[in-house]
């Protein structure tokens, strides 16, 4: 497989699961169980074109007011996944890093969360980035606590970045949004501020392989300016 160039860092918010289900008479739920598989895929992919960093958007601050039957299906999915998947995500050599406000988390899934990061610290083939109850303003927010309840007074862009749930990763290269909506829902604020944008009308469940390559491949035709005057 050969692409021209690859992203460093991959965000994607996975969203679509719920209609997947609805036109086939399914619950919600059986939506994000299927969805998983896609997730399986963009990881494999991840491995095979050398993506070092995939950021991927599980649940937000927000969808916490979902029905309580689907915040429970969302939470005992994540912690099936993370459970029976462990294995093969510290041999593949991936690094789990969670980010969110992970204090909101049911204990049970907490643990297992922290067993998977602490078991895959050391890799460092892929580092893999789940957004669990994270808000992109949540995190600029407690970003200025924390600037706050250290003292400092006065703070510039590369500090600030300091202060987000993952200073080492650097800004996501593509953005990608399955479903057909075109809408950022509050994810990575501030680190997508240059990013490229690619939204396609798949439903998550149905995003596989040979689209999320596709993604790629369109990504690395595109010309970014970071808002200089560039030759082509
Ligand atoms: C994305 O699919 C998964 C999560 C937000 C957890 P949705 O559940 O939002 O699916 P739609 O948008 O209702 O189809
Ligand atoms: C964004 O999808 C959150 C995740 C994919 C986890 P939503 O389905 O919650 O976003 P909205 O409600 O359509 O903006
Ligand atoms: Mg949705």
């Amino acid at each position: 497989m050969k692409v021209d160039r690859i992203p460093t860092h991959v965000a994607i918010i996975m969203d679509g699961n719920g209609r997947w289900a609805k036109m086939r008479g399914l619950s919600r739920n059986v939506g994000h169980r299927v969805g998983a598989e896609s997730v399986r895929d963009v990881i494999r992919v991840s491995l095979e074109l050398g993506i070092k960093y995939l950021t991927l958007f599980a649940f937000s601050t927000e969808n916490w007011n979902r029905p309580e039957e689907e915040v429970r299906g969302l939470m005992h999915l994540l912690k099936g996944l993370l459970q029976n998947e462990v294995e093969f995500i510290y041999r593949e050599g991936i690094s789990i890093r969670v980010i969110g406000r992970l204090g909101r988390l049911p204990g049970d899934v907490l643990k297992v969360v922290k067993k998977a990061m602490e078991l895959t610290e050391d890799n460092s083939k892929l580092y893999l980035y789940l957004a669990i109850s994270y808000g992109g303003r949540a995190e600029i927010v407690d970003a200025v606590n924390r600037i706050i309840s250290e003292g400092r007074r006065e703070i510039d862009e590369e500090s600030f970045r300091k202060y987000l749930y993952a200073p080492e990763a650097p800004d996501p290269d593509l953005l990608i949004r399955t479903a057909g909506e075109k809408r950022i829902s509050n994810f990575l604020l501030w680190q997508l501020a240059y990013t490229e944008l690619y939204f396609t009308d798949t439903l998550w469940p149905d995003f596989r392989r040979d689209e999320f390559i596709e993604a790629i491949e369109d990504y690395s035709r595109r010309i970014r300016r970071f808002g200089r005057v560039v030759e082509e």
